[in-house]
């Protein structure tokens, strides 16, 4: 039997507001769910979706409520869900109605024969299956939407440094997921899609190898496949933590300030986490099964 494994990061990003506390007692909730999950023989799947809807559920993250507003003043969100055991996915985009995105992704990798859906189409499907859609308004916060007639005023907003977020576990089968979810990016435009639900970009799982879940800007998370990259150095035999650095250097590399981060677990169950970021949210279970929080690097894993 594996011993059971689980990370999570809250996104990279400047983080600059004096809420750190509050935005790590978030991460300690959302790691709790996952880990109960985990400890008690549930599968990494059931883990990192669960963990995510409760980052998705609190306003200080990018993901659900909280989600920034593109130039509509209005959220979009998109997600993606990985397994690794069949290193199979399943993704949505610009969605605006679902409560939690990353439960319709499960859903559509689960039990439909497609993969990726999009806005009122991927609404569609999930009235099929019997999710009930809200409104976009229950997703905008107050401090959000200040931000937003900020940014429409040209004024400077305080952004509050939210990210998106993501989770990687390992289960007790020996299996990997990943999930990662967002609103994306601030004051995007309408239609903008970024890194999140591009299998390899915002996340990636391969049970032979291990698992990752990437954030920041979405644009330079793409052109490097940042999650596939990071797992592939893995295979490659480079340790976990080694992995995450490597993988999120190779894109400061060539894009200067790219503004990202990854977290990263292997099929031994050795967890790793970079940034360039000024701060980087991550929760994981230490190997006494202790859960840690810090909000940024180095992570002590
Ligand atoms: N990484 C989130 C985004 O750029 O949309």
């Amino acid at each position: 039997m594996t011993t059971p494994r689980l990370i999570l990061h809250g996104g990279a990003g400047p983080w600059e507001k004096d809420n750190h506390e509050q935005v790590l007692e978030g991460m300690r909730q959302a790691i709790q769910i996952g880990w109960d999950i985990l400890k008690n023989g549930g599968t990494a799947l059931d883990a990192v979706e669960q963990a995510t809807i409760i980052l998705e559920d609190h306003p200080l993250f990018d993901a659900g409520v909280g989600s920034f507003l593109n130039d509509q003043g209005e959220v979009e969100m998109d997600a993606l869900i990985t397994d690794g055991a069949t290193r199979d996915f399943g993704a949505i985009a610009a969605v605006t109605q679902i409560k939690n995105p990353i439960t319709l992704a499960r859903l559509i990798m689960t039990r439909t024969n497609h993969r990726f859906f999009v806005a009122d189409g991927a609404e569609r499907i999930a009235v099929e299956f019997g999710m009930q859609l809200v409104p976009n308004f229950t997703f905008i916060t107050e401090e959000e939407f200040a931000n937003f007639k900020k940014r429409l005023a040209n004024q400077t907003a305080i952004e509050p440094g939210r990210g998106t977020v993501g989770a990687v576990a390992l289960d007790q089968n020996g299996n990997i997921a990943s999930a990662t979810s967002t609103g994306g990016s601030p004051h995007k435009k309408k239609g903008r899609v970024g890194d999140v639900p591009i299998f390899g970009a915002g996340g990636y799982a391969d049970n032979r190898f291990g698992g990752a879940s990437s954030t920041g800007i979405g644009e330079n998370i793409m052109r490097h496949l940042l999650s596939k990259h990071a797992v592939d150095l893995i295979s490659s035999g480079v340790p976990a933590h080694d992995a995450a650095v490597a993988a999120v250097e190779a894109v400061a590399n060539s894009i200067p300030s790219p503004e990202v981060g990854v977290i990263v677990l292997d099929s031994k169950g050795n967890l790793g986490a970079h940034h360039t970021t000024a701060h980087m949210p991550v929760a994981w279970i230490d190997k006494d099964g202790t859960p840690q929080v810090s909000m940024t690097k180095p992570y002590n894993i």
